[in-house]
């Protein structure tokens, strides 16, 4: 008999209520994803406070759980289990999430998972994509995470092959924005201008490209400190700023650099199906550099739509399906949130 599992997200700065239908045949089949963004309370101060997230889950979480429902037309009596985001996030952030479905789940007196965020940027790929063929590679590329994870079992087996050792590509691109005049977050304006500039005009540093760097670790930080550099330098010079060539440049190092080790790992460990997700995975030419070096390798690659990619209840909603339908256990009622929680 099919199941309904409700999702809640709220590890950053979204608020997410997702609803899924596990069907028997453990395909899972999207029937609502409400979001509330509290993005814009950040935008002043070019990035997320904690403290105001924690605020703005407060006051979303029963609004959007009502959306959710009315949207998929479901009463919540109808829910047969609750997934959460556990971590890793923001403490208070976390928090209200968790309470939320503590005590959704308590009243509905139905089964509660606790569940890892990374896990559920790739699990959201099955809502259209289908079942994942595994092994398969998953990069992650966010505002707080750039992730290389090996998966085995969406549900149980993930394991991280790299990750970045400073900035996430996403907060690479929420700096540089800034640097450049353009409005966080950074991601979206980047990959605007960028279509109007010469991605070769300038040559910023590939990090930790290195023969002796890790294989599968990323570093954002010295090219974001490049980019500031050659701002900084144009300026003193009086010359006006490219931004459309600084955006193009900068982008094409932190695509080359994701793609390239994406590659190399899939290669590596065997591997021929690749996910990428995440906010930057909207980026447009990550997905064309990735389109064309998987092509090459032989590798299928599998993009969610970025309404997916960003976070959402959906994606927790379908992870708490796989978890579910892999028989994987519950979490006791004083389980409690970790922000640092790993893969
Ligand atoms: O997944 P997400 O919504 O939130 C978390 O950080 O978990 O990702 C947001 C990040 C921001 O840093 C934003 O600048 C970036 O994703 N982003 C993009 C694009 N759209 C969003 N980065 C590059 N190109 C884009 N088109
Ligand atoms: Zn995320």
């Amino acid at each position: 008999m099919a199941r309904i599992i409700m999702g809640i997200e709220s590890s950053c700065d979204e608020t997410g209520v997702g609803l899924v239908r596990l069907h028997d045949d453990g395909t899972v089949e999207l029937l609502a994803d409400e979001v509330a963004s509290s993005v814009e309370q950040h935008a002043r101060f070019g990035g997320v406070v904690p403290e105001v997230a924690s605020r703005a889950h407060l006051e979303a979480m029963v609004p959007t759980t009502q959306r959710a429902f009315a949207t998929a037309g479901l009463s919540m009596s109808d829910v047969d289990a609750i997934a959460v985001t556990a971590g890793p996030g923001l403490a208070g952030a976390l928090l209200v999430g968790v309470s939320a479905a503590k005590a959704y789940a308590t009243a509905l007196d139905v089964p509660l998972y606790g569940v890892n965020h990374l896990a559920g940027h790739i699990a959201v790929d099955t809502l259209q994509h289908g079942p994942l063929p595994t092994p398969c590679l998953a990069l992650l590329v966010s505002g707080g995470h750039t992730q290389l994870l090996r998966v085995d079992d969406i549900a149980s087996s993930i394991v991280e092959l790299g990750s970045t050792v400073d900035d996430a590509a996403g907060e690479a691109y929420d700096k540089v924005a800034r640097v450049l005049g353009l409005p966080y977050p950074g991601g979206p304006p980047i990959d605007k201008a960028a279509q109007n500039g010469d991605s070769a005009a300038i040559a910023f540093p590939r990090g930790m490209t290195g023969p002796r760097d890790a294989a599968f670790d990323f570093s954002f930080s010295g090219l974001k400190t490049a980019v500031a550099r050659w701002v900084e330098g144009a300026a003193r010079r009086g010359e006006g700023i490219p931004v459309d060539d600084v955006a193009a440049s900068f982008q094409e190092a932190v695509v080359d650099v994701l793609t390239a080790k994406a590659i190399r790992a899939a290669k590596e460990q065997g591997i021929t199906t690749m996910v990428i997700s995440g906010g930057v995975a909207a980026n447009s030419r990550l997905k064309e550099l990735a389109g064309e070096r998987c092509a090459a390798a032989g590798i299928e690659l599998r993009v969610p739509k970025p309404r997916l990619c960003t976070d959402n209840g959906a994606m927790i909603a379908a992870l708490g399906a796989h978890v579910v339908a892999a028989k994987r256990p519950t979490a006791p009622l004083d389980f409690s949130a970790n922000p640092a929680l790993p893969v």
